[in-house]
């Protein structure tokens, strides 16, 4: 018996469980209140709860779950035209230069618009890295799912106290807010940019709430360099403004320190070697693809080929290294790099990336049409019908920018 009140029930001409068993069903249908109740064909749930009314999504209808972006910045929510692009080291010089100008016009007004603009475009859930808490507010008044990303950052010994302190204030800060939307997390800025102390510390407190941490990682050639060898192009910018003429952690060493984290990410990966990829899977963490990002900032790639058995995941990054927050355009952009991977094969896994596996890598319940999994779905329509399942999620990839209806956690969500 299911209590008919509290519950949805709507089918579509396709359902995408995004699980990688039955992964279609055509003519599908699902029932749920704020979890998933069940799902299956119309028919079989029709015969399993006939007195109740379906409500159909449409003609070229589909329904999956809402999509996760799991890597973003919304303190840099302004950015349009203002950053150097093509060099890892002329974008961050040029972050460095604009940074107070960028942060003070991503006013709350700003922020709220990126928001509803994801809310449109199917982003139920999102992984928010917060340098300052300057998007908090935003982040606890939208209906997203927000895993909250307090940044650790600073690799300057004599600074190493204040940050700590800072961090621990805004850490608090964001506990104060604690909801079922909205998940306090800590992220560790980048293996160049912490001190060690810092991460110790930080991490140590990770492991005893229990947090979900994420950490940019192997970025640009120049990082590699910098961490492995204290040479390269980072070497002028840690002498000019941090005064310091060697790396803090060889990238191994930093990887080490995440034993025992249970929802762990690492984001870019583009410059990690056989060791570090290995390293991150035997971690169980997850490695965060921001394609956009990565083909701005260095004109660089994600080997997929390289990751057998290491959960991808997906995300925007923020508006200073893209120019949409429109999850299904980053999916058609990673679709159009991605050029030795067959196009079908490819929407697979990066729509997998996009739910499933966004949700494992923020330690969440989501990510999957299924029986007690949040009820995080999204509806849309294609242009024409799409008879065979081998070709849908290419059609989905290709044709779809926005959404028509969104539920998070049961609850039927209008973009305002
Ligand atoms: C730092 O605060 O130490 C730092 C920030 C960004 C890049 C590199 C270092
Ligand atoms: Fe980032």
């Amino acid at each position: 018996m299911i209590n008919a009140k509290d519950c949805t029930f709507l089918y579509a001409d396709w359902l995408l469980t995004c699980d990688e068993k039955k992964f279609f069903i055509k003519d599908g249908a699902v029932i749920f209140n704020k979890n998933i109740v069940d799902v299956g064909t119309l028919a079989e749930l029709k015969k399993k709860y006939p007195e109740y009314e379906y409500k159909y999504c449409g003609k070229n209808s589909i329904l999956m779950p809402g999509l996760v972006n799991s890597h973003i910045h919304l303190e840099f929510s302004a950015n349009k035209t203002q950053l150097k692009y093509g060099n890892f080291m002329d974008w961050l010089n040029s972050v460095v230069q604009k940074r107070e100008d960028l942060i003070e016009k991503a006013t709350e007004k700003v922020i709220d618009e990126e928001l509803n603009k994801m809310l449109q475009s199917g982003t139920t859930t999102i992984g928010a890295i917060s340098s300052h808490n300057f998007d908090m507010t935003s982040c606890i008044k939208t209906p997203i799912n927000v895993v909250y990303f307090n940044e650790a950052i600073g690799s300057k010994a004599d600074m190493v106290d204040t940050l700590f302190t800072d961090f621990k204030a805004k850490l608090k800060n964001a506990n104060e807010h604690k909801k079922d939307n909205f998940i306090p997390a800590i992220a560790i800025h980048s293996p160049y940019s912490v001190h060690p102390f810092l991460i110790r510390e930080v991490l140590q407190i990770a492991k005893e709430k229990h947090l979900a941490v994420s950490a940019h990682f192997q970025e640009s050639k120049g990082e590699n360099e910098w961490l492995n060898y204290s040479k390269g192009e980072f070497t002028l910018f840690f002498k000019n403004f941090l005064n310091q003429n060697k790396s803090l952690t060889k990238p191994l060493d930093f990887l080490n320190q995440f034993k025992d984290i249970k929802n762990l990410s690492f984001t870019h990966c583009v410059e990690a070697n056989k060791d570090e990829l290995e390293t991150i899977k035997n971690l169980d963490a997850s490695i965060i693809h921001c394609p956009n990002s990565n083909r701005l900032l260095s004109n660089t790639i994600l080997n997929l080929e390289h990751l057998e058995n290491t959960n991808l995941a997906l995300g925007t990054d923020g508006l200073s290294s893209n120019n949409s927050l429109n999850l299904f355009d980053e999916i058609r952009n990673a679709f159009f790099m991605h050029t030795e991977i067959h196009p079908n094969i490819l929407a697979k896994k990066l729509l997998l990336s996009a739910t499933k596996g966004g949700a494992k890598a923020l330690g969440l319940n989501k990510g999957i049409l299924k029986k007690d999994k949040d009820a995080d779905i999204i509806s849309f329509t294609l242009p024409d019908t799409c008879e065979n399942e081998d070709d849908l999620l290419t059609a989905i990839i290709l044709h779809t920018t926005k959404v028509n209806q969104t539920y998070i956690q049961g609850k039927q969500i209008e973009p305002s």
